[in-house]
């Protein structure tokens, strides 16, 4: 009887979709009618899923509305760029004042440095900065420095990670990535990784390293190999990369602060931008330095809205008004005791599940296996992740299909409360197809 879970499981999943579908129609007229002229229908291809994708209206505070007029509590927080909620006073303001002079402002503008100065305020390793409009450009723009400043051309990433949508190893390397010799590397393997580096040490002008895996699984590098890491590449002059476009939130002065180790370049996105197109890259003066113009030969680094008036008020008034350092504190300390009271739920009901994360970013896994790169997500049924966000998006909470958790700054024990008895509902009612 060992096909048994198998086939109730897709039979589960199955009569999950259609309901969804059902529930859905105006989701459903919205994708039909969005794929004429937008190339799949979906502008982002991580927000699609089967049998289409649901589609909002509107939202507020804590809580978004589809396409039907169904209320969801966000609990996707638009891949971690969400984290103050939907129309918020402060953004608002800020919005509307600085519309109110002008936005093509055409040279540098009064906004712009102070912004920076916050940013290298609360990231350790931002000594200088330079802006960009999304965490692909910024992770684009500090490979070409590594490689312009190293004169070297491989870059390392490690497998399963994601850098941007064309610098995406999620699945292996996608078809669409950018162009440069990549050196793949075993997340949280140090010995594997330091033989890699050795093999290419002539060639590696960056290791490129999201210090907690985001989109992969919500997987925490495990600080020995950050440090590992930061060590060869110090001693073979190797440029080393922290990616917090995700885990800048998870502490005051970003991940870096939190484990206490200082990359060579950060890059920076999300909601940084204080819910606009944001990207940002720095490190080393002596590294950033090249993009001094009065300097011999310099590097440019160049873009239409790199200074978007928009992005840094809205920006400089996030960080100084909204996520502060103690708002950073302690939002992720709720998650915390989030991802505390899910795991006990697990156990509670004696099921092969658990969620990983830090902080105000956790992740379901239907294993009991440890979860230590993104691997070892993929060796589990991603079809119980499927059914989990059907039964999720049923009970009134929205997730991202791959089961990413992220909290934001308007929740309330109400909305904590509600998604872990959504979760507590969704293990009861699903037991017998999640034991195996
Ligand atoms: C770790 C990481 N790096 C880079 C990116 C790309 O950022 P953007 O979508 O702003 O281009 C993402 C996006 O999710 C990310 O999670």
């Amino acid at each position: 009887m060992a096909m048994q879970p198998n086939v109730d499981l897709d039979a589960a999943l199955k009569e999950a979709a259609d309901k969804y579908a059902t529930a859905n129609p105006g989701s459903r007229a919205y994708h039909e009618a969005a794929s004429k002229p937008i190339a799949g229908g979906v502008g982002r291809s991580s927000l699609y899923f089967r049998p289409f994708p649901l589609a909002f209206s509107r939202g507020e505070g804590a809580y978004i509305w589809d396409m039907d007029d169904h209320r969801y509590a966000d609990f996707m927080g638009d891949y971690t760029a969400g984290i103050f909620g939907h129309n918020h006073p402060i953004t608002r303001r800020t919005i509307t004042e600085t519309l109110d002079n002008g936005i093509a402002l055409n040279g540098p503008h009064k906004h712009e440095a102070p912004f920076a100065e916050a940013l290298c305020r609360r990231f350790p390793a931002f000594e200088q900065i330079r802006f960009a409009n999304s965490g692909t450009e910024a992770n684009i723009w500090a490979l070409s420095l590594a490689r312009a400043v190293t004169g070297r051309t491989h870059v390392m990433a490690f497998e399963g990670c994601y850098h941007g949508g064309v610098l995406n190893f999620e699945h292996g390397p996608a078809p669409v990535n950018y162009p440069v010799p990549w050196v793949l590397a075993p997340y949280n393997d140090l010995d594997g990784t330091l033989a890699l580096i050795d093999k290419h040490e002539n060639d590696l002008a960056a290791v490129f390293v999201e210090p907690m895996v985001g989109a992969g699984g919500c997987i925490p590098a495990e600080r020995e190999f950050l440090r590992g890491l930061r060590d060869a590449t110090q001693e073979k002059g190797i440029v080393f990369v922290f990616d917090e476009v995700m885990t800048s939130r998870l502490g005051p002065n970003g991940y870096q602060g939190e484990v206490g180790i200082t990359p060579d370049l950060t890059t920076v996105s999300k909601y940084l931008g204080g819910g606009l197109t944001f990207g940002a890259f720095g490190g080393r003066t002596d590294l950033m330095r090249h993009y001094d113009q009065t300097g011999e030969k310099p590097l440019p680094q160049a873009g239409t809205f790199n200074n978007n008036v928009l992005t840094m008020t809205a920006g400089l008034a996030a960080l100084e008004e909204i996520y502060t350092e103690d708002a950073a504190r302690d939002l992720n300390a709720r998650g915390d005791d989030l991802r505390r009271r899910l795991n006990a739920l697990a156990s509670k009901h004696g099921l092969p599940v658990q969620f990983t994360g830090v902080g105000s970013m956790l992740n379901i896994h239907f294993t009991a296996e440890p979860i230590r790169a993104p691997e070892d997500v993929l060796k589990t049924d991603l079809r119980k992740r499927d059914l989990f966000h059907f039964d999720m998006m049923d009970q009134d909470h929205f997730l991202a299909r791959t089961g990413m958790i992220t909290l934001s700054l308007p929740m309330t024990e109400t909305e904590i409360a509600g998604i872990a008895a959504a979760v507590d509902e969704f293990l009861a009612s699903r037991k017998s197809l999640l034991t195996g």
